[in-house]
């Protein structure tokens, strides 16, 4: 584990507007070990897909998570959710029951704590039974949960759940096929939140959808968590579709966070030149915007080998020879705004470097 994180920012330290977090994550690494071919072959290496990354999420908020395809997005949340083995580090949930050390359940204790957090799937069109009505497929949380319920209580559940996320009550009777994108990923999100989870993570859950369906579906989602007080992990590779829904955003990059800060912050201030080259796969950006956008050129890195230094020095206009020695620190710049660049209070974005 590096020197470079300090503890989470406690929520007093972050301005009037926090409110308390819901998750810590603390120094999460996930290494994934590549092996040789064989049945007995002896590990090669290891993916740092997640490497020391630091960061809490506050109760009822949506915190975005953003970065390039590869940069562990996926990763994170699934290591949060228990459904990948996590190398270091420690997750503490503050919900309904208390402070519960994510990490530390196992057995039974995870089984019953699972109904808390769930996940909504990338892809509604692989991620639903074809053989199951709608009705089972939203039902399946509830009746896979460990405390038995009477089936006419999960039939209520069931349709209450249906209605607020706006599937006509007819349809449930039919099976996924009939519908359509917007109307599957409608049904997943149903499933996420008919066991009314504390916290949802959100993967990719409007990228597969065309523009107009992605808005109704984006303002479901904020709907839903006004009128269920829901917290989000809300990851995509779109910073505009983050934006839209975000709170706070989280930038990622080869495994690590660049930066976090209210998504208006992000926007009109950005302090990190990888969040700022994001900002060139937006096309129609704000023309008063006071920054121009970095072009993003070059791979982005292998994370079984990421550079020394900064994990961003192969492809930034700034680097010097610090940034190809010393891994910079996750500090704070501003109110509420952590960055990992040594620079980051003297770069000039107006300008092209
Ligand atoms: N189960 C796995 N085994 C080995 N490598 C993995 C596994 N899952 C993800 N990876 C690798 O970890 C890195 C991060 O992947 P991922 O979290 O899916 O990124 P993102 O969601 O940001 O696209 C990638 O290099 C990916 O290939
Ligand atoms: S630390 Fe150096 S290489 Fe990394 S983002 Fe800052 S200026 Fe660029
Ligand atoms: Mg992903």
């Amino acid at each position: 584990m590096t020197e470079s994180h300090p503890d989470p920012v406690p929520a007093e330290r972050t301005g009037g507007s926090a409110r308390p977090d819901l998750l810590q994550v603390e120094h999460l690494q996930v290494h994934f070990p590549i092996r040789g071919k064989g049945l007995f072959a002896r590990q090669r290496g290891q993916v740092r897909a997640v490497d020391d990354v630091s960061f809490a999420v506050r109760r009822g908020e949506t915190l975005g998570l953003v970065g390039e395809s590869g940069s562990g997005k996926t990763t994170v949340g699934r290591a949060i959710l228990r459904a990948v083995p996590v190398t270091a580090g420690r997750v503490r949930f503050r919900g309904d029951q208390g402070e519960v050390d994510l990490l530390g359940l196992e057995g039974e204790s995870l089984r019953r704590f699972r109904k808390h957090m769930q996940l909504i799937f990338q892809d509604p069109y692989a991620s639903l039974n074809p053989r199951m009505t709608v009705r089972d497929i939203i039902a399946e949380p509830l009746e896979a949960g460990a405390q038995k319920m009477a089936k006419s209580e999960i039939d209520d559940r069931v349709r209450e759940t249906a209605r607020r996320c706006r599937l006509n009550l007819e349809h449930l009777r039919r099976f996924p096929h009939a519908f359509s994108g917007g109307q599957r990923q409608r049904i997943g999100i149903a499933r996420a939140l008919v066991s009314s989870p504390e916290f949802v993570v959100c993967d990719e859950s409007v990228s597969a959808l065309d523009v107009s369906i992605q808005a109704d579906i984006l303002n479901l989602l904020m709907d839903l968590q006004e009128e269920l007080h829901t917290t989000y992990l809300f990851i995509a590779h779109d910073l505009s579709v983050v934006a839209q829904i975000s709170t706070r955003v989280a930038v990622m990059y080869v495994g690590k966070l660049m930066e976090l800060a209210p998504t208006d912050a992000l926007f009109s201030r950005p302090a990190h030149p990888y969040t700022n080259a994001l900002f060139s796969a937006i096309p129609h950006l704000d023309p008063t915007q006071a920054f121009e956008p970095l072009r993003l050129t070059g791979e982005i890195p292998n994370p079984a080998s990421p550079p020394p230094g900064c994990r961003f020095q192969t492809r930034c206009p700034f680097a010097e020879d610090r940034c190809r020695n010393e891994e910079p620190a996750w500090r704070e710049v501003g109110p509420d705004h952590l960055v990992a660049c040594h620079f980051a209070e003297r770069l000039d974005f107006t300008r092209r470097p």
